[in-house]
């Protein structure tokens, strides 16, 4: 039986917020992102070492950043300007875990600046590391790939063989000896091997074996490991029929994993890490948009003002987002529709063929757990522009906390080819308040640069 999905805001609330903003836009929710970051730290309160370094990519956005960072809460960078992200909102190097593959020198040589701790993605960044720094920290990392399926008894949760991330296992013992050669002492080992697992045995199963691992390196190989991250991959209940994940289950099941594994071993005081960015941010936000057109051919299509441009997973992954048509949420759903953008691609669909209650033009539309790689893996096609993101504070008061893209920033870019004069005054033409953009072409009260045509 489906369960109900509802939105964190009412109709009305949502129409008070489009009153002041227009459609689309991201809207989080302060409170349930408050919760969650409490409920993790609860969930892994039995390990005094334990850190979420929250996965930046996910989410890369200031005001969400800082509120995590009240819960004792680093950054997962993945590149420069998501370290200079962290480095302008005061995270010290040790808040930063830098997990980036294909890695450019420079970026080695800024986390290094910083003191971030750094993963390095193949046993051939040591001597990247090398050339772009030279000495070698104290503490560095090194990400895991066991190839084959990872499966164990609930079925495969995902096949690392097919992964171009991280080191194979003779790889990682050698990477070990020779990290430890060149002067580190500290070795943390990470996997990432699954996406978005909706069930708790995730990252039990993949504690056993890194702490396994963990086990071996430190016999083996002369550098104490302390630090285990398990890294994100932690999923959530995008589909209302799923079961969500229960943080405090996977917490205990590490703990049991840890006191199995690592304790016995006389490890029992290596620190455990995660880098979880959809498990800590997707839930709260959501994309509101507005139902623009309806069209009736050989399918029943909702036309929205958002987009792949906005939200880009469904085109990409075919992935589900859950839709609650504001005012409706208890109406029978007994029309099947696509709720489609306009870019000028077939596969700009945010849904595909789903059951909704009758929807029409004017009609508000929340689109469910958005938070994490929603906002951030917007991009321009067609010049399309990447909406606001609004926070919802616990007040009831809501803040821009990213203003929607402006024709402006589209053509920035441009000012190498001499066009941006030109077009930064119809930019400015066309962002002026709405009811100056419909002044006719040849009217006097149409702004004009002196001297332009
Ligand atoms: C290195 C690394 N850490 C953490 C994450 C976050 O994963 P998730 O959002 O699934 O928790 C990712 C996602 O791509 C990643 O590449």
């Amino acid at each position: 039986m489906a369960q109900q999905k509802r939105p964190f805001v009412s109709l009305d609330e949502l129409e008070a917020i489009c009153a002041e903003h227009p459609t689309p836009f991201y809207l989080y929710d302060e409170r349930g992102i408050r919760e969650r970051a409490q409920q993790l730290v609860d969930a892994f309160a039995w390990c005094p070492g334990f850190k979420e370094y929250f996965a930046v990519k996910a989410t890369p956005n200031p005001a969400i950043l800082s509120i995590l960072r009240e819960y004792g809460f680093g950054l997962d960078c993945s590149s420069e300007c998501e370290l200079m992200l962290a480095e302008a909102l005061g995270f010290r190097g040790d808040e930063i875990m830098f997990s980036s593959n294909d890695t450019p020198d420079s970026e080695f040589a800024y986390a290094a600046r910083l003191g971030a701790r750094v993963n390095l993605d193949d046993i051939t960044h040591i001597d990247a590391w090398e050339r772009a720094v030279g000495e070698f920290p104290s503490f560095m990392s090194l990400r895991f790939n066991p190839g084959g399926d990872f499966d164990f008894t609930n079925g495969i949760f995902d096949s690392p063989e097919r992964a171009k991330f991280g080191l194979t296992e003779p790889q990682m013992l050698e990477a070990a000896r020779e990290l430890s050669r060149r002067g580190v002492r500290e070795l943390g080992i990470h996997a990432l091997l699954a996406s978005n697992t909706v069930t708790n045995e995730y990252f039990p199963a993949l504690a056993r074996l890194l702490f396994g691992l963990a086990v071996r390196i430190q016999r083996e190989c002369g550098v104490r490991v302390s630090l285990v991250n398990l890294s994100g991959g932690v999923g959530v209940a995008y589909r209302p029929e799923e079961t969500p994940n229960d943080i405090a289950a996977i917490g205990e099941g590490v703990r049991r994993a840890f006191e199995e594994v690592l304790v016995p071993a006389g490890m029992g005081d290596v620190d455990i890490a995660c880098e979880l960015g959809r498990f800590m941010l997707a839930p709260f936000a959501g994309l509101v948009c507005r139902v623009t057109h309806e069209k009736h051919t050989y399918r029943d299509y909702l036309g929205v003002d958002a987009c792949a441009a906005n939200l880009m997973r469904p085109m990409l992954y075919d992935a589900y987002h859950h839709i609650t048509v504001m005012g409706r949420e208890d109406a029978p759903a007994d029309h099947t529709y696509d709720v489609v953008g306009m870019l000028c691609e077939n596969s700009d669909r945010l849904a595909t063929a789903r059951a909704l209650p009758e929807t029409h033009v004017g009609d508000l539309l929340f689109i469910h757990d958005v938070g994490a790689h929603g906002h951030s893996m917007g991009y321009n096609y067609n010049g399309r522009l990447r909406s606001a993101e609004l926070l919802l504070r616990e007040d009831g008061t809501c803040d821009v906390i990213r203003r929607a893209e402006r024709p402006s920033d589209y053509f920035a870019t441009l000012d190498v080819l001499g066009v941006s004069g030109r077009l930064a005054e119809l930019s400015e033409e066309h962002e002026a308040p709405s009811g100056e953009k419909s002044v006719p072409r040849d009217s006097p009260g149409r702004r004009h640069k002196p001297g332009r045509p």
